[in-house]
């Protein structure tokens, strides 16, 4: 279980009844696996367990009024929602079932639901009489046919005296379950070559050329490709982030550096799994250019000089080398555009003989270099579709979220 979770952020709805006091210890199992923990509570929640316990088990403020301004102004509600990666519900009242199933937004976490677009899951927990009553049942069926998770309940003993069907699974196996939502096996077999980040231009030991890459899109997608069941190794440049769980790094500085990296894992994967079950994904931010000439020493200002020219050589195109490799892998690249994106992207796409190109405009702050969150035009050839080209938007989302949607693109597209 250690750290399945990691770097996941999971927005627990905790709700009314006597399971509530169970939620405590489920704090402490998906912190354990790694996870970053948010609560938000009903009001019929905090009559059992107060915020102040659960604001010390999650390490986090537990949010608990939609029409809180000191709340609203540290973290919204919309916020909130979309920092989730994954929001469960647990317990799950019949009350709050009731209302997700209707799409009722009276209270923060049934609004905070209704905005959050990453994974669902409700634990439900009540009376076996309720639990077995039709309209509780509708209500988890119409949750069901929406792709929402549904954790137990368990049976046995209750706290009304009761038996049957209704109890709250543990927290050990709800923590389980939560991290069981991140692998989908869509990649299973694979093995995904990454790289991420910038790449640094040496112009003498002490500057460089670089751009704004942080690396996050690239990570993302690593911590993706593995919930999916890939192999992954990530090529990174000069970034400061840790290395997702289960994800093998190879560290470069230059874009030479980087492209002989790629040749040699990329080769050593299609050695392993075969071409057709490699995966090249080229999210880095290669430096286009390179100083002709690395000064030994630091360039020293001359008192007179008021300009300084340097010569810039062309890099090689990693991703397109990788492309024209005869028994080529599935290749994905990215565009980081300003403006005409489409029509960059598109003909990058077919150019550099890519498979899947994922576009980004990077004139916007609040999404792609640095940001968290991104907002993506994903583009494939298509003989079928107009201009042979098809395409799909994924609207602003965290990079975590946006990552997975490109693995099922990817996945989809993947020779079986
Ligand atoms: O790292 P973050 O802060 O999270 O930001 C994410 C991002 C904006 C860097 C990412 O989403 C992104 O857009 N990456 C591609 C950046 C880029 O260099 O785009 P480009 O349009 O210049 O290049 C097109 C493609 O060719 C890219 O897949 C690039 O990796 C590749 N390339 C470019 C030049 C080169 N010499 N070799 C390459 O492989």
């Amino acid at each position: 279980m250690l750290a399945r979770l990691s770097n996941k952020h999971i927005l627990l709805g905790v709700t009314g009844g006597i399971a509530a006091y169970k939620s405590a210890e489920l704090i402490r199992r998906l912190r354990d696996a790694g996870a970053d923990v948010q609560v938000v509570m009903t009001a019929a929640a905090r009559e059992f367990i107060t915020p102040l316990t659960l604001q010390a088990l999650s390490g986090n403020p537990v949010h608990v009024d939609l029409l809180d301004p000191a709340a609203e102004a540290a973290m919204g509600h919309i916020e909130l929602a979309r920092w989730a990666d994954l929001f469960l519900v647990a317990p799950a009242s019949a009350d709050t079932l009731a209302r997700l199933a209707q799409g009722i937004a009276n209270d923060l976490l049934t609004t905070c639901w209704l905005a959050a677009s990453g994974k669902k899951a409700v634990a439900p927990a009540m009376n076996q009489q309720m639990w077995a009553d039709a309209a509780t049942q509708v209500n988890l069926e119409t949750l069901k046919s929406r792709d929402i998770a549904v954790f137990g309940p368990g049976s046995g003993a209750q706290a009304c005296g009761d038996i049957g069907a209704g109890r709250l699974l543990e927290a050990q196996q709800l923590a389980d379950l939560c991290a069981d939502q991140f692998e989908s096996g869509l990649l299973s077999g694979t093995h995904v070559v990454i790289t991420a980040g910038p790449t640094r231009e040496a112009l003498d030991p002490v500057r460089y050329l670089s751009n704004h890459s942080s690396g996050k899109m690239g990570f993302a997608l690593a911590e993706a490709c593995v919930e999916a069941g890939a192999r992954v190794t990530l090529i990174a440049g000069p970034v400061h982030l840790p290395t997702p769980a289960r994800v093998q790094r190879v560290d470069v500085v230059s874009a030479l550096d980087m492209l002989a990296a790629s040749a040699a894992v990329v080769n050593d994967a299609k050695a392993a799994v075969g071409s057709a079950r490699t995966v090249f994904i080229a999210t880095a931010a290669v430096a286009d250019y390179r100083p002709a000439q690395v000064a030994a020493q630091k360039i020293k200002k001359g008192l007179k000089d008021d300009t300084l020219d340097i010569t810039l050589v062309k890099n090689p195109d990693i991703v397109a080398s990788i492309a024209e490799q005869a028994d080529k892998p599935f290749v994905m690249g990215f565009a980081a555009e300003t403006h005409a994106v489409e029509a960059y992207a598109c003909d990058k796409l077919a150019r550099k003989k890519l498979d899947l190109i994922a576009c980004n405009d990077v004139s916007r702050a609040d999404i792609g270099f640095q940001s968290d969150d991104n907002a993506m035009t994903v583009f494939w050839p298509d003989a079928q579709a107009h201009e042979k080209v098809a395409r799909v938007e994924l609207a602003k989302a965290g990079k975590s979220q946006i990552a997975r949607e490109l693995v099922r693109l990817l996945a989809a597209r993947l020779t079986p």
